[in-house]
């Protein structure tokens, strides 16, 4: 049987999201939740609906047209089972990254992550983008790690920093929809694989 699990760390498994009931229901209520939402595309929570028609089918399809080892990952508590959320290395897609190959030379991976906010605050998502830098640089062979966020969001920006990415550049895009904070732009960060390896976050995570 294909094997779910990508990674695991001290307190999370990282695996991949299922075609099921029981994930459809943890997809949905993390994107159907409005502070989770708040800094994110329209700022606007997701229905349902539109979670079942296109945001888990496009999940899974991913694991299909990616490079192997990349996608978009459950993120559940060791402890217990718990869905936390989900983290993600995929090929840059996000507005104002450059696209570059995902794989050989080159090769470069974005980092995403969305928790739920019962989540939030015990270092999670740290711990699961530590892995996820790590599995880029050591078991993709990625050469760079790439990510962006609202230049607001805090918390985002704290996780990248403490993975180990260092602020590139502050950029201004034109939105479709103005969501708090858009006017102070957003951010990207970068690690490549050296300055990783000589960085605090390289020891096992
Ligand atoms: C961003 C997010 C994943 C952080 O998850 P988390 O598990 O709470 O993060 P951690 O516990 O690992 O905390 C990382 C750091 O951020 C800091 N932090 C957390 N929330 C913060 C906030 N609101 N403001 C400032 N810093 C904050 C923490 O104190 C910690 O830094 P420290 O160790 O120096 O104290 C979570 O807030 C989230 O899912 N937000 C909604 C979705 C989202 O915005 N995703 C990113 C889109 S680019």
């Amino acid at each position: 049987m294909e094997t779910l699990t990508i990674l695991w760390t001290g307190r999370l498994w990282l695996r991949r999201f299922t075609a099921t009931a029981r994930d459809l229901d943890a997809l949905a209520s993390l994107h159907g939740d409005p502070e989770v939402m708040r800094r994110i595309d329209d700022g606007r929570p997701q229905p349902r609906e539109t979670v079942a028609a296109r945001t888990l089918p496009g999940i899974l399809r991913q694991y299909d047209e990616l490079p192997p080892g990349t996608g978009c990952f459950a993120v559940e508590s060791r402890t217990d089972g718990r869905f936390l959320g989900w983290l993600s290395l995929r090929p840059p897609s996000s507005v104002g990254l450059a696209a570059a190959p995902a794989v050989g030379r080159g090769a470069v991976l974005e980092l995403g992550y969305r928790l739920l906010p019962g989540a939030w605050g015990h270092g999670y998502a740290t711990e699961g983008a530590r892995a996820l830098v790590r599995h880029a640089f050591t078991v993709l062979g990625a050469e760079q790690v790439v990510a962006t966020t609202m230049t607001v969001n805090s918390a985002s920006r704290r996780v990248l920093e403490k993975a180990g990415l260092t602020l590139v550049r502050t950029f201004f895009e034109e939105w479709p929809e103005y969501i708090e904070g858009a006017e102070r732009g957003d951010v990207e960060y970068a690690v490549s694989r050296a300055e990783w390896a000589q960085g605090p976050a390289a020891p096992s995570a």
